[in-house]
C-alpha cells in the first residue's frame, strides 16, 4: 500500500484570492521532505491544507487516505503538526504545554510524565517542566513546542504505517547548535520509518538534511527532487527574485549558499 503524504491538484483560496495552484507532490516516509520559498510563496498555507486547517480543492491524502475521512482524533494520531505561530492564551507550565500533545494517547499517569520528560530532553530542554512557560526565551519556547509535537507522534511508526511530523519553520528562533539538534531529531525520526515535511528558511540546513526540496514562488511549486538537482544558480535566483550562486565544499558533495557570493562588487 502507497503510504505517502500526497497532494495533487490542491488549490486554496482566501478571501478571494488565489493563494495555491495547482500543487502537487508526494512525500514519503523515511525521507525528509522540505519546503523552501520566499515569504508570501504559501508555505504555511500548504501546511494548513495539508493538515485540514485551511480548505481546498483538489485531493490531500495520508497514507493512501483521504484526509477528509479521517476524524479528528485519527488525525491526532498520524501526524503532528508545528504551525509557525503558536499563541497561548491562559498561562501553562512548560509540562503542561508538552501534554497538550498527549491529549488522545492512551497512556497511564506514569507513562505520561515519562514522555514528557524524554521529549524535553530530545529538545535539550529537561529540568524546565515546572518553568511557566510565557517566561521562557523564543527559542525555549519553540524547543519546547517541538517537545510537544513529538509527544504526539513518538513512535515514528504505527504498524505498518508512519507518523508524519509537520514543521512550519521548526528552527527560526534558534542557535546554530540547536538548529542542528532539532534537524537531527527530525532527521532521526525518518530514520526510524516516520515522514517529515517541514519548512525552512535555511537554505544551507535544507542541503544538509533533506531528501526532497520542494521550492514554492507565487503559490505554485516551481520545483520538486533532489538536492542535487534543484540546487542550481539559476532556479534558486530565479525562487527568490535574488542573485544567488551555489558553491560546493570539497570533500563529500554538499551544496552551500553564501548570499554575499552573488553580489558583483565581489
Ligand atoms: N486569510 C488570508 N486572507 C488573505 N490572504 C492570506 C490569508 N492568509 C494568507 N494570505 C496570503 O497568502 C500568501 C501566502 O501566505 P503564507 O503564510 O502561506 O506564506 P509563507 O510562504 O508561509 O510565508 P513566510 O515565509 O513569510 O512564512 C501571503 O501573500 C499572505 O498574505
Ligand atoms: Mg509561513
Amino acid at each position: 500500500m502507497e503510504t505517502n503524504l500526497s497532494v495533487s491538484g490542491l488549490a486554496v483560496r482566501l478571501s478571494g484570492k488565489t493563494i495555491l495552484s495547482d500543487v502537487t507532490f508526494a512525500a514519503r516516509p523515511g525521507k525528509v521532505c522540505t519546503i523552501v520559498g520566499p515569504n508570501g510563496s504559501g508555505k504555511s498555507t500548504l501546511l494548513k491544507a495539508i493538515t485540514g486547517e485551511a480548505g481546498y480543492d483538489g485531493d490531500v491524502s495520508l497514507n493512501a487516505r483521504p484526509l477528509d475521512r479521517y476524524a479528528p482524533r485519527e488525525l491526532a494520531e498520524v501526524r503532528a503538526v508545528l504551525p509557525q505561530h503558536t499563541q497561548l492564551s491562559f498561562p501553562l507550565t512548560v509540562k503542561e504545554v508538552v501534554r497538550l500533545g498527549l491529549q488522545n494517547a492512551p497512556l497511564q499517569m506514569a507513562d505520561v510524565r515519562d514522555r514528557i520528560g524524554a521529549a524535553l530532553e530530545r529538545v535539550d530542554m529537561a529540568g524546565f517542566e515546572g518553568r511557566a512557560y510565557q517566561s521562557l526565551s523564543g527559542g525555549e519556547q519553540q524547543r519546547v513546542q517541538l517537545a510537544r509535537v513529538l509527544c504526539q507522534v513518538w513512535e515514528p511508526r504505527n504498524g505498518d504505517l508512519p507518523r508524519w511530523l509537520i514543521l512550519d519553520e521548526p528552527i527560526s528562533s534558534l542557535d546554530i547548535r540547536h538548529q542542528v539538534l532539532i534537524m537531527d531529531v527530525a532527521r532521526d525520526f525518518a530514520d526510524r520509518g516516520g515522514g517529515v515535511l517541514c519548512v525552512l528558511h535555511d537554505l544551507n540546513l535544507t542541503a544538509m538534511y533533506s531528501d526532497q526540496v520542494l521550492v514554492m514562488k507565487k503559490g505554485r511549486l516551481l520545483a520538486d527532487g533532489k538536492v542535487e538537482d534543484v540546487y542550481n544558480d539559476d532556479l534558486i535566483s530565479e525562487a527568490f527574485d535574488f542573485p544567488l550562486r551555489i558553491g560546493a565544499l570539497p570533500g563529500p558533495a554538499m551544496p552551500f549558499l553564501l548570499p554575499q557570493a552573488a553580489r558583483k562588487t565581489l
